[in-house]
């Protein structure tokens, strides 16, 4: 089974970092697919060159944010559509009779262990699993009751059917092609509840991951913004040989 492991990324200054600790992580996963989906106008030739570095199969999308969902910063819908866009990729190219394929959203921040991929490598429909470093309880994760799935344990309920991370799950590619129409909404906060509700989930049928949702095997880690350097005094020019490169 092939793991399509959709990874929303975006530019700024840490973007690079991200990319390579991310990419040396999934260097040690066999039979995946990497679809990098970058939320700008274009490709950017720095991530074009790195891609290649992970020798792994990859795709690298441009897929930027509408920017009508820009002017609120607090509620920008934040990889959407660059999963959309990585979603619609997978329904183009792969072949709707082979169900042997799982897909997973693994932000560019994240950390994976490496059992994660084992675990979701045999999601028949859907799975799900604890996400570690989320909101105000540390960690969100589906209850587990004889086996199976009756509730979820997270900071943030609001009112939601799923209220998972976005992390905190795997689906097998045909309920792609089941509910072709599913997407992700714009909407802040809600991407994983709709999302799970356009493929016409049931709690029931939630396959409960890492030892009955006893481990956490990713966590939703964030790197903290440095803040921009000093701007240079010295004209590019006057720079000795390397650097002028590097602050480029
Ligand atoms: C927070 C919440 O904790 C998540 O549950 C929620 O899914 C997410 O925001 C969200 O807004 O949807 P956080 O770690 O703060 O998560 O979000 P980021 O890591 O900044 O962004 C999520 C993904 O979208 C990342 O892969 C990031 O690279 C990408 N992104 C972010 C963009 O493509 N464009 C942006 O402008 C910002
Ligand atoms: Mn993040």
């Amino acid at each position: 089974t092939l793991i399509y492991f959709i990874t929303p990324t975006y530019p700024r200054r840490e973007q690079i970092a991200e990319l390579t600790r991310l990419g040396q992580t999934l260097m040690h996963v066999s039979r995946l697919y990497w679809i990098v989906a970058d939320d700008r106008p274009d490709c950017s030739l720095q991530i074009m060159n790195l891609l290649p570095d992970f020798s792994i199969p990859y795709t690298y999308i441009a897929s930027p944010m509408p920017s009508i969902y820009k002017h609120n910063p607090n509620a920008m819908p934040r990889g959407v559509s660059n999963r959309r866009a990585a979603l619609n990729w997978i329904r183009l190219n792969h072949n709707i009779n082979d169900s042997n394929a799982v897909i997973y959203f693994g932000d560019d921040d994240n950390t994976f262990h490496l059992d994660l991929f084992k675990e979701i490598r045999t999601t028949k429909k859907i799975s799900m699993f604890p996400v570690g470093l989320v909101g105000e309880y540390g960690v969100s994760s589906p209850i587990i009751d004889k086996g199976k799935v009756v509730g979820f344990f997270d900071s943030w309920p609001a009112k939601r059917k799923f209220p998972v991370d976005m992390a905190g799950f795997a689906i097998n590619v045909q309920l792609l092609f089941k509910y072709p129409y599913a997407t992700m909404p714009y909407k802040a906060g809600f991407e994983e509840d709709r999302f799970l509700s356009a493929l016409a989930i049931r709690l029931d049928e939630i396959e409960p991951k890492a030892e009955n949702c006893t481990r956490i095997l990713v966590w939703h880690t964030q790197t903290a913004k440095k803040p921009k350097p000093i701007v240079m005094v010295r004209s590019k020019a006057t720079l000795p040989g390397s650097l002028a490169t590097l602050l480029d």
